[in-house]
């Protein structure tokens, strides 16, 4: 409900902070980047239950460095089928700010198991898995499938996961987008036909998972994630120029 921003006022509204923070941008050196975040609240005064007449918009900026303290060392995953960060016909598809909060008793439980993250399995059916607090996921099989859940609506369809799907066939895997179940995760990463799996978005850029955890047990992956640094170098390569931008990805700002 809230109004349409026009994507030419969302676009300059950004390269104006770039411009004004120029001095701000890290070097490229260790993967640092100025780390943009545009948002919309509601900004008007009243109490009461109805969408919000008026907004602000704002974009605030910081230099950041590496997502995970561990830099791109592999992160192991809480699996919860018990909370969930959106449910059908809900907001999990908007980047919207009670999707988190929804997510974070689940992501304490995580941080209890020594879990960077949680991968939310949908909770009405408890038969697909979505995504983590923050970041899209992705397998990877030995028959060279790279494989993310596809969208369903309770899924954020972040702009890595899409540039994920869009270089795959470059490194030679094929871009799948279906239903994951639990079990296929489980036992494909137990009958060695999983051999990779990675979290993604624009924070993270793409960190490997080194095993899932749950209740029931941890499921490990092998060590190398040799398909996941290629996709991510890729990613990386054409962000920071080192790559020809083929796919119109980038614009100048300074
Ligand atoms: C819930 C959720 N999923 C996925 C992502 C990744 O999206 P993107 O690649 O657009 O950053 C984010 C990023 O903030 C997120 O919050």
């Amino acid at each position: 409900m809230l109004p349409e921003l026009p994507v030419e006022d969302f676009v300059n509204g950004v390269a104006e902070l770039v411009r004004a923070d120029r001095r701000w941008v890290p070097e490229a050196e260790g993967e640092k980047s100025l780390y943009l975040r545009p948002f919309m609240f509601a900004d008007e005064v009243f109490l009461g239950v109805r969408a919000a007449q008026r907004v602000t918009f704002s974009v605030i900026a910081s230099p950041s460095g590496p997502y995970f303290a561990g830099g791109v060392k592999p992160v192991d995953i809480w699996v919860t089928d018990e909370y969930a960060r959106a449910g059908i016909g809900g907001t999990g598809a908007a980047k919207c700010g009670g999707n988190y909060a929804a997510s974070l008793i689940a992501q304490y439980e995580g941080y209890e198991h020594g879990c960077s993250q949680v991968l939310f399995i949908e909770a009405a059916g408890k038969d697909r898995l979505e995504e983590l607090g923050g970041m899209n996921v992705f397998l990877v099989t030995d028959d060279g499938k790279l494989i993310t859940p596809a969208l369903t609506g309770t899924i954020l369809d972040g702009i890595t996961r899409s540039s994920i799907l869009a270089v795959a066939a470059d490194l030679g895997l094929t871009p799948v987008e279906r239903r994951v179940g639990p079990d296929e995760l489980f036992d494909g990463i137990a009958n060695g036909t999983t051999v990779e799996a990675f979290s993604c978005g624009t924070a993270a850029v793409i960190t490997p998972i080194g095993a899932f955890r749950s209740t029931n047990g941890e499921w490990k992956l092998p060590a190398g994630s040799e398909q996941t640094l290629a996709i991510r170098n890729a990613i990386l390569d054409v962000q920071y120029g080192r790559a020809e931008d083929t796919r119109g990805w980038l614009q100048r700002v300074v």
